[in-house]
């Protein structure tokens, strides 16, 4: 799908991989909801996008209370007349199901899992009403190989991965596809939240970091290849991007 002109929902859009991905997203000519919970975030991304020429608009969004969603499609028709695009992006990190109060586990399924399928269900909804638009969800490597230490964060990404898989034949009778990208370790506040020892840690693990920006450019990629439905993009440091391959029972 060509991306100028069309109207699109970020989620996450205030920070990281979100942030940069609107902002690309901005400077081809898209119309940008910037949606989040932090507010002062988001607006800022808006006041960037806009400073660039481009056109956005924040909705504060919680992605895990449906009528946040609903309300945050409903501003991107009302705004801009249309709803084409949508990145379903926020989430968090964190673990604690071996603790015995441990309650961060289930927010981190709920985000990262449940809230990107109720994202997507609703704008799969929308979107068989106007011809069809392209979804992209953000997984992680930690969908795809194991992750000692977060065991939930990867059963969650898991999740999304498998998800997206199962919706690609949903193209050929709705014209939506529906892909999902897979990062390794990326620059941005998640990661470093927890130190820069640990940073260094996991660059030595899988070769250095991402920069926002090399995700942001493999969700344009799944935007415009019409080719792709129910894709997994990997971007690595060490691989740049590629697909992986689709299992067979
Ligand atoms: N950074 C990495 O190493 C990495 C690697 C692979 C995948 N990812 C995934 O990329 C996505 C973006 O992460 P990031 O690294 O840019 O992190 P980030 O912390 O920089 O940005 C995440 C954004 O999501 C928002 N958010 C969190 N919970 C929300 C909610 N309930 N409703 C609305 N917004 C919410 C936060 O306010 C924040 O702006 C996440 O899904 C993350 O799991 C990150």
């Amino acid at each position: 799908m060509q991306i100028s002109g069309k109207g699109v929902f970020v989620s996450g859009g205030a920070s990281g991989i979100g942030k940069a991905t609107a902002l690309e997203l901005g400077r081809r000519g898209a119309r940008v909801v910037v949606a989040d919970m932090d507010e002062a975030g988001g607006k800022a991304v808006v006041d960037a996008i806009e400073a660039e020429g481009g056109e956005a608009v924040f909705q504060r969004c919680d992605v895990t209370r449906p009528e946040d969603l609903a309300s945050a499609f409903e501003a991107c028709k009302s705004t801009f007349g249309r709803f084409d695009i949508a990145f379903n992006n926020a989430g968090i990190a964190g673990e604690d199901i071996f603790e015995p109060d441990g309650k961060l586990w289930e927010r981190v399924l709920d985000i990262d899992l449940r809230a990107v399928m109720d994202a997507t269900r609703q704008e799969i909804l929308l979107m068989r009403g106007t011809g069809g638009g392209v979804i992209v969800n953000t997984a992680s490597m930690g969908g795809l190989v194991p992750m000692a230490g977060s065991p939930t964060y990867a059963a969650a990404k898991a999740g999304v991965v498998h998800f997206t898989r199962s919706l690609a034949g949903l193209g050929a009778e709705s014209n939506i596809r529906v892909n999902a990208v897979c990062p390794t370790f990326t620059d941005t506040p998640l990661v470093r939240r927890n130190g820069d020892e640990r940073l260094e840690e996991l660059k030595a693990m899988v070769g250095g970091i991402l920069q926002p920006e090399d995700v942001a450019a493999g969700v344009v990629e799944l935007i415009e290849d019409d080719s792709r439905a129910g894709a997994i993009m990997r971007v690595t440091v060490r691989g740049g991007r590629d697909y992986a391959r689709e299992l067979r029972g």
